[in-house]
């Protein structure tokens, strides 16, 4: 049987815009993610996308409704656990050149949630980790030293 890693279920977030004034940004929403599934979430601007996701992540508490990861409450976790799932779920933001820092080399980009997270007890290993990771994603180890600017797609097009 396929493994449900998060379970969201029933969940809404309502934002107070005014005095009793309130903004259903997501409202009663319900579904399941299994491991190794790829899941999207579609629908216009303004639907509940990114509250949705923030709900996720644990960045916003559910005005109502429950999301569980590996079968637990996320809102219940101690810190502890809360650190140990940051692991496991993180976000991709959709524009590197806006979310990354323009002033760290790959390595040093890549290298910052190995070292919180203390995956390796030494700088060798990280740094082949590193390796491995760029190569997996059809770049090479000489990318590691370069700043984010300086790839081809760099060279953003401004749409409008
Ligand atoms: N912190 C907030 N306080 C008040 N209202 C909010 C807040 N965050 C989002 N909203 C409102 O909640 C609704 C859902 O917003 P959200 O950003 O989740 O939509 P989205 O589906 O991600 O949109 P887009 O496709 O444009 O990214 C919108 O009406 C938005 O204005
Ligand atoms: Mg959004």
């Amino acid at each position: 049987m396929m493994e449900k890693l998060l379970e969201v279920k029933h969940v809404k977030k309502y934002f107070e815009i005014g005095k009793k004034q309130f903004l259903k940004a997501v409202d009663d929403l319900t579904f399941d993610i299994y491991k190794g599934e790829t899941f999207g979430l579609v629908g216009e601007s303004g639907c509940g996308k990114s509250t949705a996701g923030r709900l996720m992540m644990g960045i916003y508490t559910p005005t109502e409704g429950q999301i569980l990861y590996g079968g637990k409450d996320i809102h219940v976790l101690n810190e502890r656990e809360r650190f140990l799932m940051k692991r496991n779920v993180q976000m991709i933001f959709q524009d590197p050149y806006a979310s990354l820092n323009p002033r760290s080399t790959v390595r040093e980009i890549l290298a910052e949630p190995l070292e919180v997270h203390g995956i390796f007890k030494n700088k060798r290993e990280e740094l082949e980790r590193i390796y491995e990771l760029l190569e997996e994603v059809g770049l090479n180890r000489e990318h590691a030293g370069r700043y984010p600017h300086e790839f081809s797609g760099g060279q953003r097009q401004r749409i409008g």
